[in-house]
């Protein structure tokens, strides 16, 4: 008989804090209960990438590496996972292929098993590098689809998108639905489609932002998706995943049993309920990010980007122009080749439509980033642009039609030498490649911190050389 049973993967390490706090837990407050963790038989913990490795460093004073090393350590016996951004790592522009290649080789010696790679227009190009990399480490690479709705986002796309996936060799596929827009009869059909046209075993990915996630979670076990994404209940719900223990109950003596243990689930619940409460107390958790925003649903847009869109135009004194905006973004995106709205073109999208409405001339002023893309810069989308749009970003320039990367030099010799008298471990080198300026701040911390630099001279707790 087919093993209907799901496997679950905890996010409370990276994706259920990042969501809710923006991602300042730090390794210290999670040391007590790694042990524990490590007991629960999950199939994986994602517990690093995203953006933990820019906020360890920028506001956490944390080396990221260490942290990785400290899991590895204290949970030997469970899958760690990352979330990795196919070309751009864990920055924010495409890196030449000997950076993604070194960093993958670093990311699993120090102890990733499994990558979840991704690229927000789902160009697999950007992703090959790094899945080739994995491989040849012998880690699990999985591919990640950045779920969105839209005119070129029919079932025929995500299943040519998962062969592709499974032909370029990933060991499993993600469903990431960042904005929880995935609803319980739409990820009902995608999976079921998805499951008879590729052999690799499907995990959904979802926010409950919009409210529909704990249910679509359910439908999505019934289609033949194998692994759920939950948070421990604490740092579940809202703008988060799903709970643990929730799912788990859900299923229990039903052919998909987690087979979990309610009680050291409890004991883990118990260990996070405080810092979550202190998080509030401190105002690093918004209550409102805890409930359920149903505009998401209605617009087809992220929550996260509504509330920037709010904020963007009350600075500009034009909260009235809210429903202009949105409806503006719909016709942004359609010009820009109808992505994904995740980080970047969210905000590319969004505040080219709030420029848009507000010179009530569309394009007459265009962010430098719409260019990018209209140029090909980030990768290809799923629909052709806008020509006249296109014209109007690039004028006679030829846009790229190769991979991005292809057009970078090898960078690792240059930055070795830059970093020549900070690094006093292989992966430092890599640190100062994603974030130069925060890399070179935190090098110049940890020698304070271990007493290479006289305290006299450098100010630890500021971080700083005195004027
Ligand atoms: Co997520």
């Amino acid at each position: 008989m087919e093993d209907k049973r799901i496997r679950i993967t905890e996010t409370v390490l990276r994706d259920a804090h990042q969501s809710l706090a923006a991602t300042r837990m730090k390794t210290e407050e999670m040391i007590p209960i790694l042990e524990k963790m490590d007991q629960v038989g999950y199939y994986s913990i994602e517990c690093w990438g995203g953006a933990t490795f820019d906020a360890s460093l920028r506001f956490l004073n944390e080396d990221p590496w260490e942290r990785l090393r400290t899991f590895r350590r204290r949970m030997p016996s469970t899958k760690l996972q990352m979330l990795l951004r196919g070309q751009n790592l864990l920055g924010y522009r495409h890196y030449a292929d000997d950076v993604v290649q070194y960093f993958v080789q670093r990311s699993v010696a120090n102890g990733i098993d499994i990558l979840r790679i991704f690229d927000a227009f789902n160009d697999l190009r950007n992703v090959e590098t790094a899945a080739a990399a994995a491989k040849k480490e012998g880690a699990e690479v999985q591919l990640a689809m950045a779920y969105t709705t839209g005119e070129a986002y029919t079932i025929d796309y995500w299943k040519s998108l998962a062969a592709d996936m499974e032909s370029i060799g990933a060991d499993s596929i993600c469903i990431k639905d960042m904005a929880g827009l995935l609803t319980p009869a739409a990820a009902g059909r995608l999976i079921e489609e998805l499951s008879s046209s590729v052999s690799v075993p499907i995990q959904l990915h979802s926010h409950c932002t919009s409210g529909v996630a704990p249910i679509t979670y359910v439908k999505g076990a019934e289609a033949g998706c194998r692994i759920l994404d939950t948070a421990i209940s604490p740092f579940s719900m809202g703008t988060s995943q799903p709970a643990t223990e929730v799912i788990a109950e859900v299923f229990r003596g039903t052919e998909f049993d987690t087979g979990l243990d309610r009680n050291l689930l409890g004991e883990i619940g118990d260990y996070f309920r405080p810092i979550r409460d202190r998080y509030i107390r401190e105002g690093l958790i918004d209550p409102k990010m805890l409930t359920v925003d149903v505009k998401t649903l209605q617009w087809q847009v992220p929550g996260g980007m509504l509330s920037n869109l709010m904020s963007q135009l009350k600075e500009l004194n034009a909260e009235d122009r809210f429903y202009d905006v949105l409806a503006e973004i719909p016709r942004v995106r359609k010009d820009l080749g109808e992505p994904p709205l995740v980080t970047p073109s969210c905000q590319i999208i969004g505040t080219q439509a709030v420029l848009n409405v507000m010179t009530k001339q569309r394009y007459k002023v265009m962010t430098q980033e719409a260019k990018a893309v209209l140029h090909g810069d980030y990768g290809r989308v799923a629909k052709p642009f806008d020509p006249v749009v296109q014209k109007l970003a690039i004028g006679e320039d030829r846009p790229i039609t190769c991979r991005p990367a292809d057009l970078l030099e090898p960078e690792l010799p240059s930055l070795r030498e830059k970093i020549a008298s900070y690094a006093v471990q292989e992966e430092d080198v890599l640190t100062y490649a994603l974030f130069p300026k925060e890399a070179t701040e935190f090098f110049k911390y940890r020698d304070a911190r271990e007493n290479k630099i006289d305290p006299e001279i450098y100010d630890l707790k500021n971080k700083a050389y005195p004027a």
